[in-house]
């Protein structure tokens, strides 16, 4: 970590985004040079920390997210947190479309961040399976669990069951122990082999080249947003 960071200070890398804590030594060291930092955040307690620490924005990952997702339903979080805090939000969580940036947008928040919607991208690198596995699969098979990894976060329930992990095992819930107990007890297989997806992959049909996806995104953004203002006229 103090290796990291010293490499960030060195090369001022303008934007660093943190998760699973926000260190307000590091968002020092970055201030330090002019940098931002945004972080994480999947509930109201874990948001005020980091903006006790200085944090410049706060990215929303909020219910049905791909990864690490939170459980809290994203108009709720936004208007939570938008009560206190009045730097860059970002809102993550099922955001596939233009016109779900725009609904983030009218939510409150500043900006959309958007992950699994990527996967499926030529320039992605994950297996043609599970590009596969995310156009064939609805929002109802994404399971939320944290016997994979230790921490909660959605997988794909078609390769969970590929990887001969039943419902028994991913419910499991009460005292893993992190040693042994967890089935991907090594990290980085929960997301090599268990593949993680959050539930925007119900509108997730294609993989285009990530340019001709952008086009997308940016054109239904607008037409997202001239429907709003006929609304006003
Ligand atoms: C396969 C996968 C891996 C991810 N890995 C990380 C990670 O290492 N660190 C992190 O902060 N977020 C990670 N995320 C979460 C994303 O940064 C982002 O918050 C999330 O994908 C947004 O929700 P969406 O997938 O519904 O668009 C990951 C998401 C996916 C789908």
């Amino acid at each position: 970590m103090q290796a990291d960071l010293e490499i960030v200070v060195k090369h001022e890398v303008p934007l660093i985004i943190t998760s699973l804590g926000a260190v307000s030594e590091l968002i020092q060291s970055v201030h330090g040079y002019g940098g931002l930092v945004f972080h994480d955040v999947i509930m109201k307690r874990l948001a005020q920390k980091a903006a006790a620490a200085g944090i410049d924005g706060l990215t929303l990952v909020s219910a049905g997210a791909g990864g690490h997702a939170g459980t809290i339903n994203p108009i709720a979080l936004v208007g939570e947190i938008r009560s206190f805090f009045d730097k860059t939000i970002l809102l993550a969580g099922c955001i596939s479309t233009g016109q779900d940036v725009a609904a983030a947008l009218q939510m409150g928040a500043d900006l959309a961040y958007t992950g699994t919607r990527f996967i499926n991208t030529t320039e992605s690198e994950a297996l043609p399976e599970y590009k596969q596995m995310i156009i064939e699969s609805s929002a109802s098979d994404v399971i939320y669990t944290a016997a994979i990894s230790g921490v909660p976060a959605n997988f794909l329930r078609p390769s969970l069951e590929q990887m001969g992990i039943t419902e028994e095992m991913w419910e499991k819930t009460v005292d893993v122990d992190f040693g042994n107990e967890l089935i991907a007890n090594d990290e980085a297989k929960a997301w090599k082999t268990i593949w993680s997806a959050g539930q925007g992959i119900t509108k997730i049909g294609d993989s285009p080249k990530t340019s001709i996806l952008v086009a997308r995104l940016r054109k239904e953004f607008k037409i997202a947003i001239e429907i709003q203002s006929k609304l006003l006229a």
